[in-house]
């Protein structure tokens, strides 16, 4: 049984997470995201949210079988270990990705020998950020092409509350 981790803030999903978690959950046996507290980023949605709108987002593209979970209580690794997972899975959109992502996968492959797989982004989805997303969204603007319909709907002033 060949396990894998989808980490990352989700603040919110966007297309280009749900296309490298519907080609991440192709090539393991069990999949599981999972959406992580970064104190280092002022969020937009609490984590309870961001979890709802990503297995939502993952129900909207019939994307099957992957859990979503929430960790807030210590390293990566642990939640790795606890959930048998070799392999942590992220996607690569460009050289700045490599350089943040790349010190990141070594320390976890030190730390408990989980090693790190890097999906190329579609070009499509290459330009795409959360943070981009946010601050469309804080300004006004239609976040419609980069996230989920869910997410857009969840995202927009007069759309259903977000709570
Ligand atoms: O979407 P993000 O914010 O770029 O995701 C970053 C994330 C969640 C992958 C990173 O913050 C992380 O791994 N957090 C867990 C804490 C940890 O294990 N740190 C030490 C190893 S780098």
């Amino acid at each position: 049984m060949r396990i894998a981790v989808v980490p990352g803030s989700f603040d919110p999903v966007t297309l280009g997470h749900l296309d490298v978690i519907g080609r991440a959950a192709k090539l393991f046996d069990r999949l599981h995201v999972l959406v992580t507290h970064n104190p280092a980023k002022s969020a937009l949605l609490d984590v309870d949210q961001r979890v709802r709108l990503v297995r939502d987002a993952l129900a909207e593209a019939g994307i099957e079988g992957v859990e979503v979970d929430s960790w807030s209580e210590g390293l990566l690794v642990d939640y790795c270990r606890r959930v048998d997972a070799e392999a942590i899975v992220k996607g690569l959109r460009s050289a700045t990705d490599a350089a943040y992502e790349t010190p990141m996968a070594l320390v976890n492959r030190d730390l408990a020998g989980v090693e790190t797989l890097f999906l190329v982004a579609q070009p499509a989805t290459s330009h795409v950020s959360s943070s981009l997303v946010r601050q469309v969204a804080a300004l006004g603007g239609d976040v419609s092409p980069y996230v989920p319909r869910v997410v857009a709907a969840a995202l927009q002033p007069e759309g259903p509350a977000r709570g």
